[in-house]
């Protein structure tokens, strides 16, 4: 077997990482506005041309403001897909069962913190955000694909929030230390969200012919094609942002709507697609299945 996860030390090892909402950030709790929020290995907004140390730091906020948004909207997906996975083995296995509803019980609590962070960004904010949806309707989009699929982009998304906290404490600037929480704490605990979907795509994959798994990797493309879209349009949303805080327009907004928006591929994508152990479960699954993943990464990177 190329790794060593099984259900119940996954268990034993998520009941002795958990925290509370309120060990994170507390209702009541401010975000300090005068710092960046996002480590620059994501958001890339000191590279972006044409605007001054306060306007860098405004984009850098709203590219926090997304990564509540996106992480929002997927966590919102990667919910009823556990639920569906799990639905057939209530009765099968008690470590798996109680493994696979823990970790649908943290991804609800993820969502719960998410918006909690949304709430506390948007008291401290000068402007709407605008934000691509209604997350239901991206949800249905993505979860209408083949199983092993969905399985396959949420294992990659489980993987990158390793390399996001990992980039972020790399990263030796000053960042506001609650954003720097809520990616320490998600890292905390999507560590074994990864191992246990690295599990239920085994499964997923088990049995199937190579064309299967050829049909499969389409779809996963297709989501990934969907998705990318998404943060295009959510790129230019956060220029609008951008221009109504700083109260002009920005010179050059093509190229830097398109550097945001390669900025929020290797965030959202890349990251994860790179991700040794994400390649390693393709190339379990198919050489040729890793093969294709790994020539349309450096899209995103
Ligand atoms: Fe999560
Ligand atoms: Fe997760």
């Amino acid at each position: 077997m190329y790794h060593d996860f099984n259900y119940e030390s996954t268990l034993a090892s998520s009941l002795r990482a958990q925290w509370q909402l309120d060990d994170v950030l507390r209702e009541d709790q401010e975000l300090d506005f005068s710092r960046n929020f996002m480590p620059e290995s994501l958001a890339r907004t000191a590279a972006v041309p044409g605007l001054n140390a306060f306007e860098q730091r405004i984009l850098n906020q709203i590219s926090a403001h997304q990564y509540l948004s996106i992480f929002g909207i997927v966590e919102e997906a990667i919910l009823p897909f556990l639920m569906d996975h799990a639905r057939p083995h209530l009765l099968n296995d008690d470590w798996r069962i109680r493994a696979l509803l823990n970790f649908a019980g943290e991804e609800a609590k993820h969502i719960h913190l998410f918006k909690r962070y949304h709430a506390a960004f948007v008291r401290g904010f000068p402007v709407e955000c605008e934000v691509i949806g209604p997350s239901e309707a991206i949800g249905a989009e993505i979860l209408r694909h083949d199983p092993l699929a969905v399985g396959l982009v949420i294992l990659m998304i489980e993987w990158m929030t390793q390399q996001h906290y990992l980039g972020s404490i790399r990263d030796d600037q000053d960042l506001d230390p609650l954003f720097k929480s809520l990616m320490k704490f998600h890292w905390m605990e999507e560590a074994q969200h990864a191992k246990l979907d690295t599990l239920i795509v085994d499964v997923l994959a088990e049995g199937r012919t190579e064309e299967q798994i050829s049909d499969a990797i389409d779809e996963f493309f297709e989501i990934g094609e969907f998705l990318d879209n998404g943060l295009k349009a959510q790129a230019s949303y956060n220029l609008d942002a951008l221009e109504k805080v700083i109260g002009r327009k920005v010179e050059n907004r093509a190229d830097i709507e398109a550097q945001q928006h390669q900025a929020a591929r290797w965030t959202y994508v890349g990251s994860g697609m790179v991700h040794e152990r994400f390649k390693a479960t393709l190339l379990n699954i198919s050489a040729n299945a890793a093969a294709r993943i790994a020539e349309a990464a450096p899209v995103f990177a």
